[in-house]
């Protein structure tokens, strides 16, 4: 058990194919006590989580949904207030909201970058900071922000331009937060995934995947169980040492 009644809250959670899903349920396996967390969290959503998680975990399980637009400051610090008043504490964000859009450079308008940059970079920045508030105070806690692969070398396989620079934005984000809170035992890092089986690949043809899987030295997809392996690992004490960091988790598609 790597996290043993830790309080952990994984954001972008809805879907059952998602990466934040299954970091929730890996989590839970690992004794973690889980706030599932997203902007179309609700009742039934969170009842289809819990009894998936409910399958894989022998024991009581702590699955608790919260719904929250990341994009809106007042819904991320009303968020950490509901955890508090749940569990007292928060010992872990990992932050796997994001939208995917493909879209050439020239063809991106105004209101597309904003809304790019208010979920996955500002939305990031609001959780973050509202998390670190808790953090600060109890001088120990572990940030995993989900990026990608499109951060490190410019978008084009799924996300384009705006979407790469959300996350590269994430990034630098990630490393000023390891560097600022680092000396109070506070730690963030970041994974970068590339190819991973979730509802963002579900708009490539056949053929243009077929094309990318080629490319991958590992020569598949990932899995979302990988992702959350990850994950898992930085959340842990397992990565005690590790802050300001960059995992890739992406079958081998990019080395550096
Ligand atoms: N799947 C991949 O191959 C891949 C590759 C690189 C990076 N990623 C990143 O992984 C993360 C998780 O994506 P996924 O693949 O699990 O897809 P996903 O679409 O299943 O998960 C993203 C979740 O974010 C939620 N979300 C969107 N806007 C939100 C908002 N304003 N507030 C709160 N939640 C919001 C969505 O409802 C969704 O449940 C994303 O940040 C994505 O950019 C995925």
């Amino acid at each position: 058990m790597l996290l043993k009644d830790k309080v952990c809250v994984i954001v972008g959670a809805a879907s059952l194919r998602s990466i934040g899903y299954a970091t929730a349920e890996l989590f839970a396996e690992h004794g973690a006590k889980v706030v599932v967390v997203d902007v179309m969290m609700n009742e039934q959503v969170l009842d289809e989580i819990k009894s998936s998680i409910n399958n894989k975990v022998i024991g009581p399980l702590s699955v608790h949904g919260v719904p929250c637009d990341v994009s809106k400051p007042e819904d991320c610090e009303a968020l950490v207030q509901q955890v508090l008043a749940l569990h007292g504490t928060i010992d872990c964000l990992v932050n796997s909201a994001g939208i995917v859009r493909s879209q050439p450079i020239l063809d991106i308008t105004e209101s597309d970058l904003d809304l790019m940059f208010d979920i996955n970079l500002k939305g990031a920045f609001f959780l973050c900071q509202s998390v670190l508030k808790v953090f600060k105070e109890k001088k120990s806690g572990s940030i995993v922000n989900v990026a990608s692969l499109a951060a490190q070398r410019g978008g084009g396989l799924v996300g384009s331009s705006h979407y790469a620079a959300s996350k590269g934005g994430m990034l630098s984000l990630t490393k000023s937060i390891a560097r600022e809170f680092g000396a109070l035992g506070i730690r963030a890092n970041a994974i970068c995934p590339a190819m991973i089986e979730t509802p963002m690949l579900d708009g490539l043809s056949e053929e243009r995947l077929r094309g990318i899987v080629d490319a991958i030295p590992l020569k598949r997809t990932g899995t979302t169980r990988e992702m959350a392996g990850a994950c898992l690992f930085l959340a842990s004490e397992l990565s005690g040492f590790v802050t300001g960091a960059t995992i890739d988790v992406n079958g081998g598609t990019h080395m550096h």
